[in-house]
């Protein structure tokens, strides 16, 4: 077990920001900080920030079963349901979610004031994330051990090869076509 942070306190942890500018359909921009992981068990815990500027993760759906706790602000989700509507969920400071491994794809970003949200991940294949391109294709794999091994040297995980030398890209969203 590796405990990254003592606290959950956003002031006191280490943030990294992702910024994507490549992306067409929506916008990159967020923050993540790793807060511990377990290999053995297959848990992840981190912190996700946004911007109340609009900013996205990259598109993507949890693999793993994931707690969600919104801290600060808002979290606005865009979710692809199986028949190709768009379901629009927003937390609010607070609120609690919790969803098994196998979810939806979907778009994630903060609310006009941005938004802080702690996620804790049990990923009993060790798989966190996939994401997509806008097509829904190109689907790529994020584990813990490739998240972990990223954040020690100081990269992004998830990000394409261009992205890794960029300050940034991490697992997210983006538009999803309707
Ligand atoms: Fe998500």
């Amino acid at each position: 077990m590796h405990r990254i942070s003592d606290r959950f306190d956003p002031d006191s942890v280490e943030w990294r920001r992702v910024v994507d500018s490549d992306s067409e359909d929506f916008k990159i921009d967020f923050e993540y900080s790793l807060l511990g992981y377990d290999l053995p068990s297959g848990r992840l815990d981190m912190l996700l920030r946004f911007a109340g500027n609009g900013g996205h993760c990259r598109r993507h759906r949890h693999v793993a079963s994931t707690v969600t706790l919104v801290l600060e602000g808002e979290q606005h989700v865009d979710e692809l349901q199986r028949d190709g509507t768009i379901k629009s969920i927003v937390r609010k400071a607070g609120d609690y979610a919790l969803a098994g491994i196998d979810a939806l794809p979907h778009l994630e970003r903060g609310g006009p004031e941005g938004g802080t949200v702690l996620l804790s991940l049990q990923a009993p294949d060790g798989v966190l994330f996939e994401y997509f391109d806008k097509n829904m294709k190109n689907r790529r794999s994020l584990t813990i051990e490739q998240y972990v091994d990223s954040w020690d040297r100081g990269i992004v995980p998830g990000g394409r090869k261009a992205e890794a030398a960029q300050p940034s890209v991490w697992g997210g969203f983006s538009r999803i076509p309707s």
